[in-house]
């Protein structure tokens, strides 16, 4: 990739944990590979509430980088690696803004005038985006103090960056689209969905359209089902306070295994470009039937054990209401009214307390149409033929796993299972962090990785009846695959 664009990145909830973990990391990697000399080149302006000093704020993320980033990437050169050019790295790269509060929220009046300030100093061509990894709840205010003062167009280009969850069901997310157009455009617009930023999940496309033998199967003649799983065996942690309002649907379904859903599929766009790929994802979901109760399974984690150690029920978690009825786990049957997949039903499970972090697709081809071998077998036992089975595995042990038929040693016809495998790793190495991947598409101006308006409302319109609908919650032992049935 050739050198960044001179740019300043505007973190606001610098002070957070994403911040932390996962932006300043990828960003970090970013700049070491791509980012050219400190004047006239990439800067980083934290912002939060917290009365912090530039000092206090490049202190901090010296730490969070020492802790959380790779620094022992191959393409990093050895003085890269030293503390003193992390040190360096921080002091000449980031500054923060202390948010003072006013009537309504905070004023982003001398917000703008610290922009403009370094811009001039460090020589930037007036390049900016946004960050928001704030509370969703503070989106709209945000984007319209952005818009207040005047901070939605500068003298180069200015990008909004959202963080999921974008609304909490359909009416929000279209008044929050609304809010986010009265002063960006859709261009300006990039909404995060880190899955989409997973070389995994990037590899999708380039797996079904990049090969001829695979395409052609695709479809409802010869796919009998396709399962997509994301488990997790973590609990909800210390998210809590976010996670029991949102509940499994929300947090995973609506966005990550929708976009899964959407990427297996899609038609093939008409060119590899955002509008022709975004088109075809919301051409999917408004191609899926709307949902029954009984394709819906919800369920909430009891006591049990995961990875060898006792784990607590949901409702006794931190934080967590002990009469909390908020789902951990959904599974959901999805049919398409459409030529491709009339009668293939997909089937989507994703659940927290599961045995295994786990996310993966199964496509399951249909049986031969006639059984050759059933009488075949020496002692008269039936010898059954199992249909192909395509698993793509997105995490861990990223790969796929295609399941075919052979003949096993001997006289008689006896079928077994056996597996073509590839993994990315052999073949690859370890895969660049999905926010590495996002941020620079940010920072180049590439949407193709990000959820249109259409798309995260489209998305929403699906989900929306079924977080209206009052259904049963079933309880499950943490570290099962999820309620019975
Ligand atoms: C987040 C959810 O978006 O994705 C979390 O809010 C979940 O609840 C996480 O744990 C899973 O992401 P990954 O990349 O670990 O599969």
């Amino acid at each position: 990739m050739a050198e960044l664009a001179p740019q300043l990145f505007v973190i606001f909830g610098a002070t957070g944990d994403l911040t932390r973990r996962k932006l300043m990391p990828a960003l970090y990697q970013l700049v070491q590979k791509h980012g050219g000399s400190p004047n006239g080149g990439f800067h980083v302006l934290g912002v939060a509430r917290s009365e912090w000093s530039d000092d206090d704020f490049q202190r901090e993320m010296r730490e969070a980088l020492a802790e959380h980033a790779d620094l022992s990437e191959e393409d990093l050169s050895e003085e890269d690696l030293s503390e003193e050019d992390l040190d360096r790295w921080c002091d000449e790269r980031l500054a923060f803004h202390s948010l003072q509060e006013a009537d309504g929220g905070p004023a982003l009046g001398p917000l703008r005038e610290r922009i403009e300030e370094i811009e001039a100093e460090r020589g930037l061509p007036g390049n900016r985006a946004f960050y928001l990894s704030l509370p969703p709840t503070v989106y709209a205010q945000t984007v319209e103090q952005l818009g207040q003062a005047g901070l939605s167009e500068s003298p180069g280009w200015t990008r909004l960056v959202v963080e999921k969850p974008f609304g909490r069901d359909l009416e929000s997310a279209q008044q929050l689209n609304d809010r986010v157009h009265e002063h960006f455009d859709e261009e300006q617009v990039y909404r995060i969905d880190h899955y989409l930023g997973k070389d995994t999940v990037r590899n999708l496309l380039a797996f079904r359209f990049g090969n001829a033998l695979f395409e052609s199967v695709w479809n409802r003649e010869h796919v009998e089902k396709v399962e997509i799983t994301v488990a997790e065996a973590d609990g909800v942690g210390t998210r809590a306070g976010y996670y029991d309002d949102a509940g499994h649907v929300r947090d995973m379904v609506q966005n990550h295994l929708t976009q899964l859903l959407c990427l297996v599929a899609m038609e093939p766009p008409a060119a590899f470009e955002a509008d022709a790929i975004r088109g075809e994802k919301v051409k999917v979901l408004r191609s899926v039937r709307p949902l029954d109760a009984e394709d819906v399974t919800l369920g909430q984690y009891d006591a049990g054990e995961v990875g060898g150690e006792q784990v607590r029920a949901y409702p006794d978690e931190e934080n967590v209401p002990s009469d909390s009825d908020t789902e951990t786990f959904a599974a959901l049957t999805l049919h398409f009214d459409n030529w491709r997949w009339e009668g293939v039903p997909f089937r989507l499970r994703t659940g927290k307390r599961l045995p295994e972090k786990r996310t993966q697709i199964a496509v399951h081809f249909r049986c031969a149409p006639v059984s050759l071998f059933e009488n075949q077998s020496a002692d008269g036992a039936p010898c059954d033929v199992a249909p192909n089975v395509l698993v793509i595995t997105l995490q861990p042990d990223e790969g796929f796993d295609l399941h075919f038929e052979v003949k096993k040693p001997g006289e008689a016809i006896q079928l077994d299972t056996q597996r073509l495998s590839f993994r990315y790793e052999d073949a690859f190495g370890p895969a660049p962090d999905a926010y590495e991947t996002l941020l620079r598409d940010i920072m180049r101006g590439d949407p193709t990785l990000f959820v249109h308006a259409d798309e995260v409302e489209a998305s929403w319109a699906l989900y929306t009846p079924l977080l209206d609908a009052d259904l049963p919650l079933k309880r499950y032992p943490a570290g099962t695959w999820g309620p019975e049935g």
